[in-house]
């Protein structure tokens, strides 16, 4: 029987099935029309059911950010796995273990990763990370530490060069659009440069990747390169909508919130609610900087895409959350989060809705 979501207990995590399947399936059609794989990122949901579906579009592999995804995935069936996190020497134990098991990548921007997986007796196939401007994680491609890397890893009699890889998480800066472009050449740029500088020094490397959902969204060239890892982009957030990289309509998950108290407006308050969507619902991600601070925008109408612009959460304890506007307690509201990745990781399951109904549940396998 279909349940309605008018009839769902809150907080609920809702999928629109009709949205995920369009972002899904777009995502893939960029990645044949570039000529390269797509291996998503599936810390955003962390479903099973999902990356079924990106596998039926084409996906080739899956990323991973944790060991514990790495495991549950392989106990499904996925026999692919990068794990794009730089190594942690105290779990290459499992790495090893892993690596008997399914065909696992991991990456290294360290001497001191290397050796640790040597120590281990690790038989598994490594990439090298460099920083294409993040400056998060990664060597400098332009430097010689990357170098150095390659030449220990191609030496090793356990471990196998076979991939670099990038990734542009600066573009999360860009509002609008602008700005995109720029950063996905300098991804590409940065990553197949590398790439090439291995090779010069006779190193084989098959695996040229690059990824993030705001680069994939307005790149126009990735010549050298063989594959793009994005997440976010089943999901998409509000953070997509400001960088300028979806819609409000290709956002697929919301959280359903219920009001549960509510001040009114007097001659000294404009009033506000609270809803029982707080931080452990939606995260305390304070989304994007330069527009109107919001820890999550309400719906207007949902079916219109079109969200409220006076009635936004404010604020978020635990269980509350705060938001502008008095609105009447039992009313229902639908958030769209400022990030979709880490609201998807409060919950243990999504309700998946297609006009209107709940059609299927979904585990979130949120272990670390
Ligand atoms: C190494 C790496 N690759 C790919 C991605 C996917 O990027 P996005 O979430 O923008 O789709 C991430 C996200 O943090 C990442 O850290």
């Amino acid at each position: 029987m279909v349940v309605s979501v008018r009839e769902l207990p809150t907080p609920a995590l809702l999928l629109d099935l009709d949205v995920l399947e369009e972002n899904i399936a777009r995502q893939a059609s960029r990645a044949r029309r570039f000529g390269v794989s797509l291996r998503p990122h599936i810390k955003t949901h962390k479903c099973i059911e999902v990356a079924r579906l990106q596998r039926s579009a084409g996906a080739r592999g899956i990323t991973v950010s944790t060991l514990a995804e790495a495991r549950v995935f392989a106990d499904h069936g996925f026999d692919d796995i990068l794990w794009a996190f730089p190594l942690i020497p105290s779990r290459v134990g499992e790495v090893r273990e892993l690596a008997e098991r399914i065909r696992l990548t991991v990456v290294v921007d360290s001497p001191a990763a290397i050796d640790a997986l040597e120590a281990a007796g690790a038989e598994v196939a490594v990439w090298i990370k460099v920083d294409c401007g993040y400056h998060r994680a990664g060597v400098d491609p332009a430097g010689d530490e990357g170098l150095r890397l390659g030449e220990r890893l191609a030496a090793s009699r356990s471990l196998r060069l076979e991939g670099v890889l990038t990734h542009a998480g600066h573009a999360y800066e860009c509002r609008g659009g602008g700005g995109l472009q720029e950063i996905a050449e300098e991804e590409r740029a940065a990553v197949a440069g590398f790439a090439r500088r291995l090779r010069d020094e006779g190193m084989a490397v098959d695996h040229v990747s690059v990824g993030s959902t705001p680069t994939m969204s307005a790149v126009t060239d990735l010549t050298g390169v063989t594959e793009m890892r994005p997440g976010n982009y089943t999901f998409h957030d509000y953070t997509q909508t400001v960088i300028g990289s979806a819609g409000v309509a290709d956002c697929a998950l919301t959280v359903l919130s219920t009001v549960v108290s509510s001040r009114p407006v007097t001659g000294t308050s404009e009033g506000w609610s609270v809803v029982d969507a707080g931080g452990l619902s939606l995260s305390k991600d304070s989304g994007p900087t330069g527009c109107a601070p919001t820890m999550g925008r309400i719906y207007a109408d949902y079916d219109a895409a079109r969200l409220d612009e006076h009635r936004m959460l404010t604020s978020l304890s635990q269980e509350h959350g705060v938001t502008t506007g008095a609105m009447a307690v039992g009313e229902r509201v639908r958030i769209l989060p400022n990030h979709s990745c880490m609201a998807a990781a409060c919950f243990d399951r999504y309700h998946v809705v297609r006009g209107g109904g709940v059609v299927d549940l979904w585990p979130i396998h949120r272990q670390r």
